[in-house]
Formats: structure tokens, sequence, C-alpha cells
């Protein structure tokens, strides 16, 4: 689930492998580890619990050098995170990191025993060590052992083995957890994410499910889940090579977030004409499914959902079509109806979120018209399985707390909503407003940033508390819905987000001035019905913090402090009002002094169920 690097080169690789985790730090872990093998045959493996620098300054005292290794960042499943659970694992003369699951462990583990193998971990990820040493006995090669192997697996792995007695090579293998191999000139490389591998190339063939591949220094052969030798096409990367870099902000987050304008910028360009969106914008053939499509079905978890929340107001009032949102983890165990011409829509950062991934495969045997995902990542597994892909071209997103991924999201959605909506009602005229609308948001975008100086001081009156409650109406509900999530993720104070007019039903009960009440309130057709819900909570003594249109008229007092957005058309009024939300979040979380880009008990992309 978090990082793995590895290279075979004539250069020394340590630095190289620990730079790569060092650039996968954002994903979330708790330990990381190195092992090289010199030319010699000599394997030098480090290990550390918590950062990355802990590992770079136990390299630093204990010269290690070697052309081929492994390294890793670990985000404990099996077993807690402590340096002999950290990887890479050994047995013999094999080394291993992985990335994932192996659900069937403990069998393996018993029958390895058995065979009098020594576990010196808690891991899941150490039977594949002694399984490939035992298959190696009979096959003739490593490839072949982790072939044989990865046959045994059942679960999630992305995972790089060597066996120090061969350093001219090391085998992968991939399924459900990504993986991408780097192509140098005399060198190649393995990680779990391009963004590891940046500073030594710009080549990548991103494996795809079930395949096996071997790297040399001049080769590398792949071959799929059947064990046939296959091509895969090798990628240019654009990611940009400094999008590891934080700039001049104190974090990704912050970083990001002052990047949306621009990113939003990025989303839109090319894609609109003077009155509609481009039909190429989500793929060829996209008009001739979005034609037939009287339903949409959209998947996603966390951040994601709440964008396909918002989607599912624009889908239904704007694009004229019934729209339903579900969790990926739940929608992919429970036996759901199929509309008829239904339209699965996968929204995910990541692209390889497990649960996500595993909604989209179901899909594809159930009776869906077609796929589409909304994405941040070029060649991730969403992207790869969906008949048509929306990259949502946020730039890569260190912070795991998402933010421009999320805006991104919407405006991809937004854009979704008048590509089908012209099949179904939406008018030349509305189109053309809905057009304009959108050609208007960096703008504004960059307008409510600039109330981040207001927004610091009100995160003063924070700190302090244990909860908080969110509340919107409408569209709106889904964004309360994520500025409750960022003030969990990365304040660590409890937050929950409710429909204002569902206060009354019982949330009503927690009102004191102990718990501050974070509204959004945009000047529409609800605006009346949300300040009727505002008196009610004021007259049960809570404090409220309201973030609004100007004309919306809300005044601050002793029990309301108010903070003017700009005014915004209906459509940009989900994204817009974001911005003051995370920005919140970001202050609230500096003065609790948590670590902001890297929550504790989080990773940046959930590649296990
Ligand atoms: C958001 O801040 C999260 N950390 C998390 O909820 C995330 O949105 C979720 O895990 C889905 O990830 P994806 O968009 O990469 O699929
Ligand atoms: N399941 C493995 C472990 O707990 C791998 C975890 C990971 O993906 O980092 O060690």
């Amino acid at each position: 689930m978090c990082g793995i690097v590895g290279a075979v080169a004539q250069r020394d690789v340590v630095d190289i492998l620990v730079e790569g985790l060092r650039r996968l730090e954002y994903r979330g872990y708790d330990s990381a580890g190195v092992a090289v093998v010199s030319a010699s045959g000599e394997l030098t493996r480090l290990r550390r619990l918590g950062k990355v620098k802990e590992l770079a300054d136990a390299v630093a005292l204990t010269p290690a050098t070697g052309g081929t290794g492994i390294a890793h960042t670990r985000w404990a499943t099996h077993g807690e995170p402590s340096e002999r659970n950290a990887h890479p694992h050994v047995s013999s003369n094999i080394t291993v990191v992985h990335n994932g699951i192996i659900e069937n462990h403990s069998p393996l583990r018993d029958a390895l025993k058995a065979k009098g193998y020594v576990f010196t971990s808690d891991t899941d990820t150490e039977v594949i060590a002694h399984l490939v040493e035992e298959e190696l006995k009979s096959a003739g090669s490593l490839l072949a052992a982790v072939q044989k192997s990865v046959k045994q697996l059942h679960g999630a792995y992305g995972t790089v083995l060597l066996d120090k007695t061969d350093a001219s090579r090391v085998v992968v293998a991939r399924s459900g957890s990504p993986l991408v191999i780097g192509l140098g000139i005399g060198e190649n490389f393995i990680a779990s994410d391009q963004l590891a591998l940046l500073p030594v190339t710009r080549r990548f063939i991103f494996l795809e499910e079930g395949d096996v591949a071997e790297i040399t220094r001049h080769s590398v052969s792949i071959f799929d889940k059947d064990g046939q030798a296959v091509e895969r096409e090798v990628h240019e990367s654009n990611v940009s090579y400094d999008a590891g870099d934080k700039g001049q902000y104190r974090h990704f987050m912050l970083k990001e977030i002052y990047e949306q304008p621009t990113a939003i910028n990025n989303t839109l360009e090319g894609r609109l004409s003077n009155d509609s969106v481009l039909d190429e914008t989500f793929g060829n053939g996209a008009a001739e499914l979005f034609k037939q499509v009287k339903h949409v079905q959209i998947v996603a978890c966390g951040t994601s959902y709440h964008s396909g929340m918002v989607a599912r107001y624009w889908l239904e009032s704007l694009g004229g079509i019934s729209c339903n949102v579900e969790i990926a983890s739940e929608f992919r165990y429970r036996k759901s109806f199929v509309q008829p011409n239904s339209l699965l829509v996968s929204i995910s950062q990541s692209g390889e979120t497990a649960d996500t991934l595993a909604a989209l495969r179901l899909a594809k045997e159930a009776g869906y018209v077609g796929s589409l995902t909304i994405c941040n990542v070029a060649g991730s597994s969403l992207v790869r399985e969906s008949d048509l892909a929306f990259m949502t071209r946020a730039g890569a997103e260190i912070g795991v707390a998402s933010t421009k991924a999320f805006t991104t999201q919407l405006v991809g959605l937004a854009m979704l909503t008048l590509a089908i909506g012209k099949y179904n009602g939406l008018t030349a005229a509305q189109q053309q407003e809905l057009t304009e609308a959108l050609k208007s948001l960096p703008g504004k975008l960059e307008q409510t940033l600039a109330l981040a100086p207001q927004i610091e001081a009100l995160a003063e009156e924070f700190a302090d508390k244990h909860h908080a409650l969110f509340l919107g109406r409408g569209d709106q509900y889904p964004i309360a819905m994520e500025g409750a999530l960022k003030l969990k993720e990365i304040s660590y104070i409890h937050a929950e987000a409710y429909a204002a007019g569902e206060l009354k039903h019982g949330p009503l009960a927690l009102i004191d001035a102990q718990m501050p009440i974070i509204v959004v309130a945009p000047n529409n057709d609800l605006l009346e019905k949300l300040k009727s819900n505002v008196e009610e909570v004021r007259a049960r003594g809570g404090i409220l913090y309201v973030f609004a249109d100007a004309d919306a008229k809300f005044q601050s007092d002793e029990t309301m402090r108010v903070i003017n957005l700009p005014h915004v058309a209906d459509i940009l009024a989900p994204i817009v009002y974001t911005l003051p939300l995370q920005l919140l979040s970001y202050y609230v979380a500096i003065i609790k002094g948590t670590d902001v880009d890297q929550p504790r008990n989080l990773a940046k992309s959930v590649t296990v169920e």
C-alpha cells in the first residue's frame, strides 16, 4: 500500500533508492528500509521505524553500496510498526519488499514452518520470501520461482525480489498494487509510483494485473498472468520533476490549496468551446455512449465520494438524468439493481483505490452500457480499465488530505453534466451560461484564496475544541461533509456534517458554546431555509462560523463570525466554498502541530481493502 523503489544499475543506487522513498513519503507510512547487493554479492539491509530521515541517517552511518537494490516504506497491515516488521524481508539468499496484503499468509506460513523455515517478523510479506526460496530449489531461475510462487498467493501485491547470488536482476510481480518500470540507459528501475523515479527517468512501463517481470540493466522481460511473454507500451511522463517539492510553501497541502486556480485552468484547457463542452473531452466514442445513457451510477471513496455526491445534484437538476452515488466499499459487496442504460462513473485521485477498482470490475459483468473514470493519474488502473477517462490534470497531489484533486474532479463532473445534459434537455442557452461560469472559476478561486488571513484568524478559536459540526444544504451538503473530513484528517478534531434541515431531528441536542458550527451559505434557492436553521442553532447558544455570499446579509456579532465570499454562479458554489474549509482545517492543524501532509494512520493511496 505504501512505497516501493528498486534499481538495477552499475552505479551505486543507495541514494537513488532513499531519494525515491522520500518522494513517496506523502503516501503515509510507519517504517522504511533498504537492501542493496554489491558486485561481490554482499547484501546490506537497513531498516528503521519512523521517517525516511531515520533511514537516511542510518545509511549515512553505515556505508552501504551496491548497484542492485530495493527499498520500501511500510504501512502496517499485519504486525505492529517496528524495525523487525519493516521491509525488506529476507529468506537466506532472497530479499523481498511488498505492498498489499497476502490473504492466505497463515496457511502458507504453517506449511513453510513445517518445512523448517524460521520467521523473524509478524508480517504476511515474509511468506513471499520463504516461498520463493523454497520454489527456487526446483525452479531454474528467480523468475521461474516467482512465477510459481505468485500462483499460490491470494490477495493484493506489488512485490520486488532479488537473489543476492545473482545481483544482475530483480524480479517483480503485480496483482492489485501498482508497479511501474522506469527505463534508463544501461540501468532500469521499478517503483510503486512514477514520482519516485522522476529524478532518474521519464520513460515508464505500467505493469498490468498479473504481470511478472524480470529487470536487468539492459533488458525488461514481461510475462502476463498466463506466463506469456508480452510487450507493454512505453509512456513518456509529463509529470513535472519538482512535483515532489514544496517550493515556497510550508506544507504540500498549502501548496496544493494555492495551486487550485492553475490546476483548474489546466482541467478546463482545450475542453470548452464558446458555448459547450467538446465531446472529445471524455475520449473517443464518448458522444455515442452519452446519447444512450439514461442513468449514472457513481462509485468512489472518501473525498472523491463527496465530489460524486455533488455531481448527483447537478446531473439530476441540470443533466436531466437520474443518478445514484455509493461508497465503493459498500457497492462492491451488495447486489445492486442496474438501471437500463446505466453509465458507471468511478471517481478517484489515484486511480488505484482497491475498493473503487473492485466496483468497476464488478460493474463490467453487471450490464452497464459503459464506464467512465474521473481520475488524476494517467496510466493508473482505473484509467486503463475504464471505457472512457477524463483526466483531471490537477498535477501530482502529495498531501494525504486531498484538495486540488477534489476541486478538479468537481470541474470534470460539471463538464460531464453539460456533456450528458445536452442529450437530455439542457438548452443551448443553459449550456452557454454554464460554460461561461466555468471559465470564470479560476478568477473566483483567486479571490477566495485572498481571504486566507481572515480564515487563519478564525482557526485560533478551534484549536482547543474537541468536536465541530459542518452544515450545508443541497449541493453544499457534500461540501460540508468534505469540510468535516478535512478537519478530522489533519487536525484530529472530531467533526460531523449535517444537511442543515436534519439538525432538528437529533443533532441540535449537541449544540452548546463548546461546539463550533461551520456553515456554508451561498446565495442560492435554499438560503432562506438555511437561515432558519442557523437561527435554530443561535437560539441554543451555538457559536457559528458562516462562509457566505455578501448578498446573503449575514452579520457578524458575538455568536456569529461571517466571512464573505465572492458572488458566484450556482454551479460554481460547491467548488468555491470548498476552499475556505480547506484553509480552515489547514490553519487549525498548524496551531495543533499535527503532521499536516502525513496525518497519523492514513495513507495516500489505499490499494488494500
Ligand atoms: C482525502 O482527503 C482522503 N485522504 C481519502 O478520503 C481519499 O479521498 C480516498 O482514499 C479516495 O482516494 P482516491 O481518490 O485516490 O480514490
Ligand atoms: N502487508 C504488508 C505488511 O504489513 C505490507 C504493507 C504495505 O503495503 O506497506 O508488512
